[in-house]
């Protein structure tokens, strides 16, 4: 087996606390292989960027390079998510694009490259990771790399109409062409991108999931739905009850059933919609009043992107005006916390949770979706309302699926998931736990690697 290297903008460098359900589905993959993982410091230096660190952990060698703040502005702040995110995201109308942040953006990509490039052996097996890295593959071919190359995207790929509406669309986008495999979250991001290779993009659609670019070479791209680490969590969950953080949790609520939400405080996760929904439910079941507090988790993310602050103020409006009109002496009904967690406790609150709301505008996939269900108590579990877009929601069939922009069905779903009585949550629950058992995060990185192996 070859060598492995892993590309991402963030790297999980070893002895990170936070490292989460994908870096562990990575660093399996590394273990396993041996190999190297490479990507941005995470520090923004005064100098020039460009200086490498280099550590080792058994077979496993991390990589990581600093940015100054004029790059990191440009390529993080800038074009991954003022233009890329929201574009990605199906909205345009959060597009900011700017041809200096778009410099930028591959600059600091052809920095990535002419680091990684003397690094490349010819037997490697090289994985590219998410929006922020799109160009790298073709900017190391450029640099004579010839080994194997995949690429995979988190986020939602887009009708191709979304993406002709960039600037230079087609500069960015067939830099893809480089790849050997592209992997998506769902068959319908794969499809999507199919029909903007055909539309706009110059190439042929083959047989399989084959694409021909223009000039000849082909290439796949196809869907790889990521999963989670189902058993870890089933048991993190089961131990977590004891945590002090969840014992106050439970105390604190006396005999009301919770509600939970956790997410990075981003517009495509549908916050404001979730809260008015909400409120839509204390105002439509009346009857249910008082039995049921809702608890959301937010961490701040992007902070220095305008559109993460405003939603910021946003929510903090829209929470205190719920809380004003509904709250009585002894009752909170929305407990909104920016606050994060770590990954355990989390599992803890999540098993905790009668309901489970996962409701964003637009996800890729959405992994606390399916932590949520993994948390579960197997002979009480709760029962998940989630998105019909998110990822997730080709998966979890037996979830209660909502449209997050219909408020009185966000409303009636809470209700409904509140009642419902044990038999139909275990049934449902069940169906949902085999299938994340199944495709578990092992399953992801193995199919993909074995297609991208076998890609030639
Ligand atoms: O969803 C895309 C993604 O890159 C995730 O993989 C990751 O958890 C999240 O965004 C983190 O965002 P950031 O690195 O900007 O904090």
């Amino acid at each position: 087996m070859s060598r492995l290297v892993v590309v991402s903008n963030r790297v999980a460098v070893p002895g990170e606390s936070r490292a989460g359900g994908l870096a562990v589905g990575l660093l399996a993959a590394l273990k396993e292989r041996g190999g190297m993982w490479f990507g941005w410091s995470g520090k923004t230096v005064r100098e020039d960027s460009g200086r490498i660190h280099e550590q080792r952990d058994g077979d496993i060698q991390y990589v990581t390079m600093d940015l100054n703040k004029r790059d990191l502005d440009a390529y993080y702040n800038g074009f991954s998510n003022r233009t890329l995110w929201p574009l990605l995201h199906f909205r345009l109308d959060l597009v900011d694009y700017d041809r200096a942040t778009r410099e930028g953006y591959r600059r600091v990509n052809a920095m990535f490259a002419d680091k990684l490039a003397p690094l490349l052996r010819d037997d490697d097996t090289v994985w590219i990771h998410d929006y922020h890295l799109i160009p790298l593959g073709s900017l190391l071919r450029e640099r004579g790399v010839g080994c194997r190359i995949g690429f995979f995207l988190h986020v939602p790929m887009p009708s191709a109409d979304l993406l002709q509406a960039m600037p230079d669309h087609l500069r960015l986008f067939s830099s893809l062409y480089a790849y050997d495999l592209i992997g998506f979250q769902t068959q319908r991001d794969a499809d999507r991108f199919h029909s903007y290779v055909r539309l706009f993009g110059g190439g042929r659609v083959l047989a399989d999931g084959m694409l021909e670019a223009p000039g000849g070479r082909q290439f796949r791209a196809a869907a790889f739905p990521i999963g989670i680490d189902t058993d870890l969590i089933a048991r993190q969950a089961k131990a977590a009850a004891n945590k002090p953080s969840v014992r106050d949790l439970r105390a604190s609520l006396r005999d009301r059933q919770l509600a939970i939400g956790v997410d990075r405080l981003d517009y495509s996760k549908g916050l404001p919609e979730r809260f008015l929904g909400f409120e839509r439910y204390l105002e439509r079941h009346a009857d249910q009043r008082g039995s049921l507090t809702y608890l959301q988790i937010a961490p701040v993310s992007r902070g220095d992107v305008t559109e993460y602050r405003q939603l910021r103020g946003q929510l903090e409006q829209i929470a205190g005006h719920i809380n004003g009109g509904h709250a009585e002496p002894d009752w909170t009904p929305l407990r909104y916390v920016n606050q994060n967690f770590t990954h355990a406790t989390l599992t803890g609150f999540y098993r905790s949770a009668a309901v489970g709301l996962v409701t964003p505008l637009r996800d890729g996939m959405n992994l606390v979706a399916k932590e949520y269900v993994a948390s579960q108590d197997p002979e009480n579990p709760g029962v998940l309302v989630l998105s019909l877009l998110a990822g997730a929601a080709d998966e979890l069939k037996q979830a209660l699926l909502v449209n997050p922009h219909d408020l009185d069905g966000v409303a009636d779903a809470i209700a409904t998931a509140a009642t419902m009585p044990l038999q139909r949550r275990r049934e449902r629950w069940q169906a949902m736990m085999d299938h994340l058992r199944r495709y578990d995060i092992n399953h992801w990185r193995r199919t993909y690697l074995e297609a991208l192996d076998s890609s030639r």
